[in-house]
This record gives C-alpha cells, structure tokens and sequence, in this order.
C-alpha cells in the first residue's frame, strides 16, 4: 500500500480502466446513449474520451466489479474531476505517466508521483493541459477544475460555498423544501446530497438549467442526467450531488429516508 491506497483496487482498476477503450466512436456514443449517460459536446466531438467513464459501466456490468472506489477510478482516469480519491489519482497518473509515453518530463513527474500524490496531479494536470492549449485543443473542464482542485495552498472542496451556490440558483427558481444531506460517512458518491422540488416537469428542468448554469459560473463543469424526462433530474457538480424531484417522484423514492436508512443501519452495525 503507498499513499493510503489499496494494491488490490488500484490493480484492479488498472486492469480494468481502458476496457471500452477498443470501441468504436460510435459504439461508444450508442453505449453511451443506451445508459442514458451524458455526452457532452466536447465528448460528442471527440467519442474517445466516453471510454472512462463508458469503462466503469462495462466493469460492473460485464466483470461484476461493484467496489465503487474502483469504479470511480476507471470513471476518472482520463480526464480528473474536481474532486478526486487517493485511488483515482494513483490510476490517473499511472496512465499519465506510464514508461510509454514519450513527453520530456514524464521521469520527472514519474518521481515526484512517489512522494507526492497532490504535486504529482496539478503538475501533470498542468503539462496536460499546456500541451493541449500549445495544438489549439481545448482541455476538458474537469482537467481544467482538478487542476484547479490540486492547485497548492488551495481547499480541495469548496463545499459549502457550492451547496450555497446550489441553493441560491434552485430558489432563486422557486424550488421548493430545499435540503442538503451530508452524506460523507456513508459513500463516495458524494459528500452532500441537496434536494428540491419542482412543481412540474418544466419547473424540475427549469431549477435544474438554473443550478447547472449557476455551478458552470462558478468554474464546475456538471454531469446532468434526466433532464429530457424532467421527473427526476441529477445534477453531478463533484462534491455535491443535486436531485431536483417533481413532487411524487420525490415522493416516490424519498432519498433523504433511504440515506437515513443507510446511517442507521450502519450505526447499529458498528
Ligand atoms: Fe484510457
């Protein structure tokens, strides 16, 4: 074990992290499109860069690998996020900085991933994205918000500064029972979970368009799943996960209860 991580998940993200690698661009749009993921127009450009996060769907699917730890290395190995485990950094710099790739500061590098893990990120996040910018291409906003994330002498989370931003945006919309669940010690899905409520449809898109534009002003780049439906829509900004619900549907699946459940149940185990 070096840096806290497990050997046994970072070799098995590892193996696993370039399994849809081989898929075609438009195998991976249609994957892609069948899980109901988002593309977004970077992504739809250039397909190749689906096969992360297109790589942990596969993992569970076809090799039954559930340990979300790994998952969410093989989800984050090409590109970083805004917040990023021990794990996901071990495997992103893994593959940055393997023996094979020929860039002039790779042994560098290389050497200061072995002490330094958060060094290591922002410096090869760093020459990542200078090398990008030199050809004219664009980085992908979640290069640019890990770099950001890694950046020395700055917070790694500015959670509760975004659960405001969450908040502001959803009522300034007229969101209705706003409520943000801390759910740190129970996954690593997330660290909050915010909630709220729509009267309909169009209010549930119209919240979640207003709390996406809001985080994408403040520099984080969300994943947004289910906004075509409206019933439902998932908002992923990283640290903060945002659930915008109709009113039955967040009846229906009653989260808050399910993570209180989950609290519960792990405090009697323990
Ligand atoms: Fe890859």
């Amino acid at each position: 074990m070096r840096h806290g991580v497990s050997t046994e998940k970072a070799r098995l993200a590892g193996l696993l992290h370039d399994v849809a690698r081989l898929c075609s661009p438009q195998q991976l749009i249609d994957e892609c499109s069948q899980r109901g993921m988002s593309i977004d127009a970077l992504e739809r450009s250039n397909p190749v860069l689906l096969h992360a996060r297109l790589g942990a769907e596969l993992a569970r699917e076809r090799f039954g690998v559930v340990d979300p730890d790994v998952l969410s290395a093989i989800a984050k190995h090409t590109h970083g996020d805004a917040t990023m485990t021990p794990l996901d950094c071990v495997v992103y710099l893994a593959d940055s900085l393997e023996p094979g790739r020929n860039f002039p500061e790779r042994a560098a590098l290389w050497e200061l991933a072995q002490h330094d893990l958060a060094a290591a990120m922002h410096a090869t996040l760093a020459s990542m994205i200078r090398y990008l910018e030199q050809r004219g291409l664009a980085p992908a906003p979640q290069a640019a918000a890990a770099m950001s994330a890694f950046t020395p002498g700055k917070e790694p989370e500015k959670l509760p500064e975004l659960i405001d931003i969450v908040r502001e945006a959803a009522l300034d919309k007229k969101g209705e029972d706003f409520a943000a669940i801390d759910v740190r010690d129970r996954t690593i899905i997330a660290d909050v979970f915010a909630i709220v409520t729509g009267r309909s449809r169009i209010h549930v898109r119209s919240i979640a368009e207003a709390v996406a534009e809001a985080a994408e002003r403040a520099g984080v780049h969300p994943r947004v799943e289910g906004l075509a439906e409206g019933g439902w829509v998932l908002l992923d900004l990283g640290g903060v996960v945002v659930h915008v619900f109709t009113p039955e549907q967040r009846s229906f699946y009653n989260i808050e209860r399910l993570w209180s459940a989950v609290a519960d149940r792990r405090a009697r185990s323990s």
